[in-house]
């Protein structure tokens, strides 16, 4: 019953895009993703997938297009119990040595402490903009949706759809924003005890693996380039040709604001911006 009302919630999602928008992508994980590291610790069930960290391997797959602008969000279940020196991530990347990059960073803990969310920006190959948030929920205890939203103006993450970080687009301020490079959207499970957890103090405790995290309900609505096709960007950088380039999504609107100032008031627990001990400079775009 469950699987039958999941998927015909997913048909709806997609037949109202599909009337709406023009780029909505409905299809299942095999369909959409393949694995980019160590396949043989992905295991898809219906419309469930586990990646797996062990003592041997992490894992982690990607989409086969790349995208530039529109949201792609799917639901984690996060590793269970003593997840300490794990990471989960749900991120978007450009490649090569000036690439943009847009991650979700699970970091888990031991039993009973909670997760931390980290997110990043890069842009022209610098990232550094590292933000931490605790959640208003148990991510191990059952699916949460993650979502990252992109287009020419901002970017956000959301959480559940509230927003908890939005990053402005400041070229004119000459702060490298990503407008020109299409990205593939991945997932993975790894080992980073030497950092992820109370700052690396807590080890990954390998007599509680396997590690597994559960990957669902992937929804893609951006502009796709495939692979197999000669798409170049320009079928996507045209503007107000799709739906993140109305008028209304210039910016945050003001229901969306009042819940970022939410969670930044109870839930942010590091800001790159405030770090004064780590720049002596603070990067250009936290300067109003
Ligand atoms: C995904 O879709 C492909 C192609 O339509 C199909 O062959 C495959 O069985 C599907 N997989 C799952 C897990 O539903
Ligand atoms: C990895 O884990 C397996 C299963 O728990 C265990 O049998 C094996 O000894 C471990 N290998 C190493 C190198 O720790
Ligand atoms: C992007 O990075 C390249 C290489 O480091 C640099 O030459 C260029 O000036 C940067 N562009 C912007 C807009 O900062
Ligand atoms: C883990 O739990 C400790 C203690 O509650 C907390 O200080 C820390 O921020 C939590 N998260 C991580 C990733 O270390
Ligand atoms: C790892 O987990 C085992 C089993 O729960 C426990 O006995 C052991 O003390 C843990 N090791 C560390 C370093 O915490």
């Amino acid at each position: 019953m469950e699987r039958a009302s999941t998927s015909l919630e997913f048909m709806a999602f997609c037949l109202s895009s599909a009337l709406l928008l023009n780029l909505v992508i409905c299809a299942n994980f095999t369909e959409l993703f393949q694995p980019y590291w160590a396949p043989d610790h992905i295991v898809t069930e219906g419309d469930l997938t586990k990646l797996t960290l062990d003592n041997v391997s992490g894992c982690g797959f990607e989409s086969k297009s790349k995208f530039l602008f529109g949201k792609a969000s799917l639901q984690i279940k996060l590793v269970e119990g003593d997840s300490a020196g794990t990471v989960t991530t749900f991120y978007m990347s450009s490649e090569g040595p000036i690439h943009d990059e847009l991650d979700f960073e699970f970091l888990g803990n031991t039993s009973g402490e909670p997760y931390l969310v980290q997110t990043n920006v890069y842009t022209n190959g610098t990232g550094n903009r590292e933000q931490r948030h605790t959640l208003w929920f148990d991510p191990t205890a059952d699916f949460h949706t993650y979502s990252l939203f992109w287009n020419r103006h901002y970017i956000v993450f959301l959480v559940d759809n509230i927003p908890i970080r939005v990053f402005i687009n400041k070229e004119k301020d000459g702060v490298p924003y990503p407008t020109s490079q299409a990205m593939t959207i991945r997932g993975s499970v790894w080992n980073a005890d030497d950092w992820a957890t109370q700052g690396g103090r807590v080890k990954t405790n390998w007599s509680h693996a396997p590690f597994v995290s559960a990957f669902r309900s992937f929804e893609i609505d951006a502009c796709e380039l495939l692979p197999e096709a000669d798409d170049t960007v320009a079928k996507c950088s045209g503007l107000r040709q799709f739906w993140w380039d109305k008028p209304s999504l210039r910016k945050l609107d003001r229901h969306r604001n009042h819940q970022l100032k939410w969670v930044r008031a109870r839930h942010m627990v590091y800001d790159y911006c405030k770090d004064t001990g780590r720049f002596t400079e603070l990067p250009r775009e936290c300067i109003k």
